[in-house]
């Protein structure tokens, strides 16, 4: 790929522009953020660290919106951050303003880019971009389930002792207290994980899963999470430059899948060079059904807050 803006340079921002550089994913990244010597110089200090990790890539940041143009893909991660105490959703209301000056930049300056969205509340922001940018919902998606899944990977391989090579974790539904972590599908080495952890210890997992943002904002109290939030973008990136084919869990715009649509929610996504070509339906148990429906709901309170702005 050739180049890739990142939106907002904050910690999010510049830890993704560090993995990104530090895997060669693309040859130019630019740095947007409304402080401008923060671009100038988090875009900098990643340079500087080329001689070291043997990276090509060319790093530039600044405040004007200009500087997206010809990207290929736009990362957003600009926005407010919530403040221990907060959901995700008490930052709607500020970050969507936010939002609305980014896209406006995006259909100016690359009307051909993928845009990939992190800003939370991340449902209702990837939702509110596909219906203002008017783009095909397969360059208009959102992280957050490559998040949560690896954070359930993480405590089953806490758990277990068990390789995390061997872990695979699904965790589908909105990136809230409300999300849906798969368990038929959640495994070590292809072997349900019921197998290896007690019902009640699955149980804490999946909690501990559920506030795994929660957790380490309690425990930094000034900073939301943001190496595992990075690396979860750059895995999605990953996919993308090398047209993978992988199958994720995205935020995608549903047009009947899942028995919904005019909502964006987390669910399993082939993400290729074009973005998304393909949702996968799972066929749901009344239970994963239920948590589903659940975390639907809540994301659609946010979309009527959204639609009465
Ligand atoms: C989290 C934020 C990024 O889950 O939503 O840590």
């Amino acid at each position: 790929m050739n180049k890739i803006t990142i939106v907002g340079a904050g910690r999010v921002g510049e830890s993704t522009a560090q993995f990104l550089a530090a895997k060669n994913l693309c040859s130019e990244i630019v740095l947007l953020d409304i402080h401008k010597g923060v671009a100038v110089g988090t875009a900098l200090d990643i340079q500087e660290v080329s001689p070291l990790f043997q990276f090509d890539t060319r790093l530039t940041g600044g405040v004007d919106q200009a500087l997206m143009a010809d990207s290929e893909l736009i990362i957003i991660t600009a926005g407010l951050p919530r403040k221990p105490g907060m959901s995700r959703s008490d930052v709607l209301a500020s970050n969507i303003p936010i939002m609305d000056g980014i896209i406006d930049g995006a259909i100016k300056y690359a009307p051909n880019a993928i845009l990939l969205f992190v800003t939370n509340p991340v449902d209702v922001i990837t939702y509110h971009a596909f219906i203002k940018t008017g783009w095909p919902r397969s360059r208009v998606f959102g992280q957050a389930g490559v998040l949560d899944s690896s954070r359930m990977a993480s405590f089953i391989a806490m758990e277990t002792g068990y390789s995390i090579m061997d872990i695979y974790a699904m965790v589908l539904g909105g990136h809230g207290d409300t999300m849906v972590p798969m368990l038929r599908y959640c495994t070590i080495a292809g072997i349900p994980i019921e197998k290896f952890i007690a019902k009640e210890k699955i149980e804490t997992i999946v909690e501990r899963t559920r506030n795994g943002g929660t957790e380490i904002l309690a425990l930094r109290k000034n900073s939301s999470a943001y190496d595992a939030p990075a690396a979860s973008i750059v895995e999605m990136v990953d996919a993308i430059v090398h047209n993978r084919n992988r199958i994720l869990p995205t935020v995608c715009l549903l047009e009947g899948e899942y028995g919904h649509e005019d909502i964006a929610i987390g669910v399993p996504a082939v993400l290729g060079k074009s973005g998304i070509t393909d949702i996968i339906e799972l066929d749901m148990n009344e239970t994963e059904r239920k948590m589903f429906e659940h975390s639907a709901s809540l994301v659609r309170e946010d979309l009527a807050l959204l639609k009465a702005m």
